[in-house]
C-alpha cells in the first residue's frame, strides 16, 4: 500500500532530529510540548527560549529587529512571535505539517519542542506533538486564568501519558506581577489537576515578552517567587529513562537484515528493557524461543543495549521472525490478541464508521481493525461520559477494537511504543484516529479456531463445482433481486448448488435488529459477508442481493474470500429509472420525507469502480442480463 502522508512527514522530521541529536550527543534530551492558544503568548515564549539559548542565527536576528520596528507591534522591543511564526511559514512551504518541531540547546541539555496550533479544533495536532513528549508546558494568560481550553489540553496531556507538567502563568507583567493573581490561578489549576489524576505540576510566573523567570529566577519583578526559572526547570527535570529500562525487554522488529547467507539480523529500536548477548528471548506472537547471539550497532558489537537504542540482534537459532514481530524477554513476553479496549481521539472530518475496516498501525505492525460503537464519549470540559453512536472530529471516546489477526501490544500506561496506535482510512490514506490501548479482552484469548477434517475443497468437489460469491450491488429498485433470482434459476437447471441471500429477506430474520443508518448498513453487510463466506466454505455458489452502498464493505467481503471467488456484479440502473419504477413506493415516501436515509436520496451510494460484471437493465431484460452474467462466470468447475 502507499505510505500515508503523515508517515512521510514523520520521516522528514526524523532526519532533522537525527542530525541534531548527533551534533549534541553528550547532552541528555528533553522532548516537550507547549500548549496554549496564540493569545496566551505561546509563540512569544518559544521565540524567547530560542533567543535566550542563542539558537537564533545572526542574520535572522537582524531581520527580526528590523521587522519588529517595521510592524511596531511591541514598541522598540523585539517581537519574538514574529520569529516563530516566520519559521513556521518557512517550514510549511512544501510540507504540510501542523506540528512544528524546534530544536535548541543549553549548556546542560538539548531540547526538542513541539509547537502545536492552539485553537480548540486542533486536537489532532496536539495529540501528534504530545505523543513523543516527556513534559508539557501549559500556558495560561494571567489575566484570564484557567480556561476551558486549559482543561482540555491538560486532559489530553494526561491521557497521552505525559508525567511532567509545567503550569506557566504568562503575561505576569500585565497583572502588575501580583502574587495573589498567581496563587489564585495555581489553586484553581490544582483542583482541576487533582480531578483528572495529574499528581504534580510545577507552576512558574513568567513574562515571555519581558523575559521574567525564563532563564534566571526570581526576576526583580517577582521577589515573592521561590521556585526555578523555566529554563532551569527544563534543564534539571528528571525524565524517567530508568523506568523504561527496568521494564522487561521488548524490541519490535523493523526489518530483517540479510546481506548474505551467513548473516541474519533483526533490526529495531528497543522499546523497553535491556538486552545482553546470551539472553533468552521469545518471538511474539509465534512464541518461539531462542538466545541472543550478538548485538550489532553502527559502532560495532555491544555487550548490552537499553531502551531507546536502535540495534540489530542476531539469534543462535534459525527461528521465523519478521517485520511486525516483537523480540521479548523469554520469561515475560507481552500479550498478543485480536481484541482490546482503547481510548481514542477521532481526527477526521468524516466521523468514525463503527464496523468498518481501517488500517491499524501499531509500531511496525499493520493490520485491519474495526471499531465497535463507542461505549461512551468523554466530554473533555466536564469529564462526563456521554452516550455516543460514533465519534466526530476531535471527539475522544472509549471502544472495543477487533483486528483481523493477533497483534502484540501492551497497555499504553505500561508502554507508549507498544500501547499507542493510529488508524488509517483505507481509501484516502488519511490518519483518522490516534488511540491508547487500555486492556486486552479476555474473550479473545479463550476462543480458538477449530480446524475441520473436511475442507472447503472437499465440499465443493463433491458438488462438482467451485465455490463463488456473486455479489449484486445497486440502488433499491435497480433489479438486483430479480436478476439474481433469474441467475439462480438458470444455474439450478445446470445442476449447480446455489443459495440466494436477499436483502429484504435477511432483514426479516438474521438482521431484523438493523435499520438503515450507515452503522447498521455496515453491520448488515458484515454479517451477510460472514454468512456468504460460510456458504462458500460449504461449496455453494452464493448469490447476494443487497444495496451494499459502501465500497469499503464490498472490499472487506472480497478480502474475506479466496482470490477470484468474489464476483462483483453492478446492476447499473440510473436513479431516475429506479425511481420511475418505484415498485415498492419507497422513493415516493423518501421524496416526501416520510422515509429517512434512503439510498440515492439522502443516503449515499458509492458505485463500484471496477466490478467484474456490469449489467444495464435499461436495454436488457432480466433474463438477458442473467444469461450475460452466466456466460461471464462459466466454467464453474
Ligand atoms: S443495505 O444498504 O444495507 O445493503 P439492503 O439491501 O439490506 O440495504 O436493504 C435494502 C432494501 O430495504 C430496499 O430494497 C428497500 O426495499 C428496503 N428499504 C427500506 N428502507 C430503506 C432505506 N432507507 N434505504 C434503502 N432501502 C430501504
Amino acid at each position: 500500500m502507499d505510505t500515508p502522508s503523515s508517515f512521510q512527514t514523520d520521516a522528514l522530521i526524523a532526519e532533522d532530529i537525527d542530525a541534531y541529536l548527533a551534533a549534541h550527543q553528550h547532552k541528555s534530551l528533553l522532548r516537550f510540548i507547549t500548549c496554549g492558544s496564540v493569545d496566551d503568548g505561546k509563540s512569544t515564549l518559544i521565540g524567547r527560549l530560542l533567543y535566550d539559548s542563542k539558537m537564533i542565527f545572526e542574520d535572522q536576528l537582524a531581520a527580526l529587529e528590523s521587522d519588529s520596528k517595521r510592524h511596531g507591534t511591541q514598541g522598540q522591543e523585539i517581537d519574538f512571535a514574529l520569529l516563530v511564526d516566520g519559521l513556521a511559514a518557512e517550514r510549511e512551504q512544501g510540507i504540510t505539517i501542523d506540528v512544528a518541531y524546534r530544536f535548541f540547546t543549553t549548556e546542560k541539555r538539548k531540547f526538542i519542542v513541539a509547537d502545536t496550533p492552539g485553537h480548540e479544533q486542533y486536537t489532532r495536532n496536539m495529540v501528534t506533538g504530545a505523543s513523543t513528549a516527556d513534559l508539557a508546558v501549559i500556558l495560561i494568560d494571567a489575566r484570564k486564568g484557567v480556561l476551558q481550553q486549559t482543561r482540555r489540553h491538560s486532559y489530553l496531556v494526561h491521557l497521552l501519558g505525559i508525567r511532567h507538567v509545567v503550569l506557566a502563568v504568562n503575561k505576569m507583567d500585565l497583572v502588575g506581577y501580583d502574587q495573589a493573581v498567581f496563587d489564585g490561578i495555581v489553586a484553581d489549576y490544582r483542583a482541576f489537576a487533582d480531578s483528572i489524576g495529574i499528581e504534580a505540576f510545577t507552576a512558574i510566573p513568567i513574562s515571555g515578552f519581558k523575559g521574567d523567570n525564563i532563564t534566571t529566577a526570581p526576576s526583580a519583578n517577582t521577589p515573592w517567587y521561590g521556585g526555578p526559572a523555566l529554563i532551569e526547570h527544563l534543564e534539571s527535570v528528571e525524565v524517567d529513562a530508568a523506568a523504561a529500562q527496568a521494564a522487561p525487554l521488548r524490541m519490535p522488529v523493523q526489518w530483517v537484515n540479510r546481506p548474505n547467507l551467513d548473516f541474519r539480523g533483526f533490526a529495531g529500536q528497543i522499546a523497553s528493557g535491556v538486552v545482553r548477548a546470551g539472553d533468552a528471548v521469545r518471538i511474539v506472537p509465534s512464541g518461539k524461543t531462542s538466545t541472543v547471539a550478538r548485538i550489532v550497532s553502527m559502532s560495532g558489537d555491544l555487550d548490552e543495549a537499553v531502551a531507546g537504542q536502535s540495534v540489530t540482534l542476531t539469534l543462535t537459532d534459525e527461528v521465523d521472525c519478521s517485520r511486525g514481530d516483537t523480540i521479548a524477554a523469554a520469561g515475560d513476553p507481552p500479550q498478543a490478541s485480536d481484541q482490546f479496549c482503547a481510548t481514542f481521539v477521532w481526527m477526521d472530518e468524516e466521523a468514525l464508521k463503527p464496523g468498518r475496516g481501517y488500517w491499524l498501525k501499531l509500531g511496525t505492525q499493520m493490520v485491519t481493525a474495526s471499531v465497535q460503537p463507542p461505549k461512551y464519549e468523554i466530554d473533555v470540559n466536564s469529564l462526563e461520559h456521554l452516550a455516543a453512536k460514533t465519534l466526530g472530529l476531535n471527539a475522544i471516546g472509549v471502544a472495543e477494537f477487533a483486528t483481523d489477526r493477533p497483534i502484540v501490544f501492551e497497555p499504553y500506561a505500561a508502554s507508549r511504543p507498544l500501547g499507542g496506535f493510529i488508524l488509517i482510512d483505507k481509501f484516502t490514506n488519511a490518519t483518522v484516529a490516534a488511540g491508547m490501548i487500555e486492556f486486552s479482552l479476555r474473550r479473545a484469548d479463550n476462543v480458538h479456531w477449530q480446524p475441520t477434517a473436511i475442507t472447503r475443497d472437499d465440499h465443493a468437489g463433491m458438488k462438482n463445482q467451485k465455490a463463488r460469491v456473486l455479489w449484486f450491488t445497486g440502488l433499491s429498485g435497480s433489479g438486483k433481486s430479480t436478476i439474481a433470482n433469474e441467475v439462480e434459476k438458470q444455474l439450478f437447471v445446470m445442476n449447480r448448488h446455489t443459495f440466494l441471500l436477499d436483502g429484504d429477506n435477511v432483514r426479516h430474520g438474521l438482521n431484523r435488529d438493523l435499520g438503515f443508518t450507515e452503522t447498521d448498513r455496515i453491520e448488515n453487510i458484515r454479517r451477510v459477508g460472514e454468512v456468504a463466506k460460510l456458504m462458500a466454505d460449504a461449496g455453494l455458489i452464493v448469490l447476494t442481493a443487497f444495496i451494499s452502498p459502501f465500497r469499503a464493505e464490498r472490499r472487506m467481503v472480497r478480502e474475506m474470500l479466496e482470490p477470484g471467488e468474489f464476483i462483483e456484479i453492478f446492476v447499473d440502473t440510473p436513479l431516475e429509472v429506479a425511481e420511475g419504477r418505484d415498485v415498492k413506493g419507497l422513493y415516493k415516501k423518501a421524496r416526501s420525507g416520510q422515509l429517512k436515509n434512503f439510498t440515492g436520496i439522502d443516503s449515499p451510494y458509492e458505485a463500484p469502480e471496477n466490478p467484474e460484471i456490469r449489467v444495464n437493465t435499461v436495454d436488457m431484460t432480466p433474463e438477458e442480463a442473467a444469461r450475460f452474467i452466466i456466460q461471464q462466470i462459466l466454467p464453474l468447475k
